[in-house]
């Protein structure tokens, strides 16, 4: 009844065939690699009691009132002190953190201050499909930098940026996850990581650094994010509590220079007025208290054991034509099957076989890489990892 008075923008919105291919991944008996979430084995369940308990008896009033748009300011600064200590970021005080209602949100502020109507983004592909969805009503023009098992291809990305030097375009942002990128699976390397910074100097653009799964490294060696190499003030980066706390406080941060960070609270503003404050008393503690530095081994143990039973079980079970990622560690990793074989048309069968994954298209903007799939290691139980990858593996070689 409705439907011809929507705005043009919410118009154009549209629910992603994704999601409704979702809902059949959710039946009881389906083992799904499909989903993004956390165990929630995972969760801090006493210790937030314990912190809520206390909270509420010393600083109850506080924790209950409305807040500043910026965030807490005990909480930003935490943060801030953390950014500086942990992850070696330079020049890191309280007024360039942003505390967000989850970083999807984070995206969505920068989409709503930085871009026009066909300014090019630059992603990585594949990309997050949050990106996609967040920056959706603004309507940019992606250019897409292929992605191997160290990262987006910066050789490509010089390349790409050039030729749009010479065509007269100017890129709005590098938007990248370098760290256990979600849905590849892979990380950027430190050459790689010391070239784009260098590229983005060259050409003068803002770098979008998306780090959910920086903490949850399983092996190989510790990299520097990108906002730790950036000497000139380009990088924003995005935190989130989601993936080291539990992802229903909807608690997430951006590190920013000044001037960004004043115009995402302009734009905040008329969003949420604030982040819930309930939520960020707890964080504050959780992180300042030294909770979260314990807390996060417990969650890399967990994952590790999983990551290692779906590797084991791709490699005793997959055909020899298939490929996949093997991820340092995040939630993901990325099946590629043979050309001929298209994991869209191959869902219904594999839902008919009781095992679920998330159609690789779904990450491309253009819906291409018609056979390629993201598989979730976190959530399923171990038994489930090793039955599932047993049954896609029947389902892809029927295929082939
Ligand atoms: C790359 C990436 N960015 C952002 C998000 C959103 O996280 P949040 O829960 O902080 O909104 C996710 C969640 O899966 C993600 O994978």
């Amino acid at each position: 009844m409705w439907e011809n008075e929507f705005s043009e923008i919410a118009k154009a919105l549209k629910a992603s065939e994704i999601r409704e291919l979702l809902k059949l991944t959710q039946q009881p008996d389906i083992i799904s690699f499909a989903g993004g979430l956390p165990n929630p084995k995972s969760f801090p369940v006493n210790i937030i009691g314990e912190i809520v308990n206390d909270l509420l008896e010393n600083e109850g009033a506080k924790m209950l009132q409305y807040g500043s748009t910026e965030g807490v300011n005990s909480f930003r600064d935490a943060l801030a002190e953390r950014a500086v200590n942990v992850y070696g970021f330079k020049n890191v005080s309280r007024e360039n953190v942003l505390i967000l209602s989850g970083s999807q949100q984070g995206l969505y502020l920068l989409a709503k201050i930085f871009i026009n109507p066909g300014d090019v983004v630059i992603i990585e592909a594949p990309t997050y499909i949050g990106i996609l969805t967040a920056f959706q009503s603004y309507k940019p023009s992606y250019v897409e930098i292929e992605m191997d098992d160290y990262g987006m291809d910066t050789t490509l990305l010089e390349e790409k940026l050039k030729k749009l030097k010479a065509e007269g375009v100017k890129p709005k942002m590098i938007y990248t996850i370098p760290t256990f990128q979600n849905p590849a699976g892979v990380t950027m390397s430190l050459e790689r990581r010391k070239h784009l910074m260098e590229i983005a100097s060259e050409y003068d653009l803002l770098v979008v650094e998306d780090d959910p799964y920086g903490e949850l490294r399983f092996s190989g060696e510790a990299l520097p994010h990108l906002k730790a190499l950036d000497t000139e003030d380009r990088v924003v980066y995005l935190g989130t509590f989601s993936k080291i706390m539990a992802p229903g406080f909807r608690l997430a941060y951006m590190i920013a220079p000044e001037e960004i960070i004043r115009k995402c609270v302009l734009a905040k503003q008329g969003i949420d007025l604030c982040t819930n404050t309930f939520g960020q008393y707890i964080a504050r503690e959780f992180v300042r208290k030294g909770y979260l530095d314990k807390h996060i081994p417990t969650i890399i143990e967990l994952y590790k054991e999983k990551r290692d039973i779906m590797l084991d079980s791709l490699d005793e079970h997959f055909p020899e034509s298939v490929h996949w990622t093997r991820p340092d560690g995040g939630m993901f990793l990325w099946v590629t099957l043979p050309d001929k074989v298209d994991a869209e048309k191959m869902f219904p069968k594999a839902i008919e076989k009781k095992v679920a994954y998330v159609i690789g298209s779904a990450f491309y903007p253009k819906r291409d890489h018609k056979n390629t799939m993201r598989l979730n290691f976190t959530y399923p139980t171990n038994e489930q990892i090793k039955e599932g990858v047993k049954r896609l593996a029947d389902v892809i070689r029927a295929e082939l």
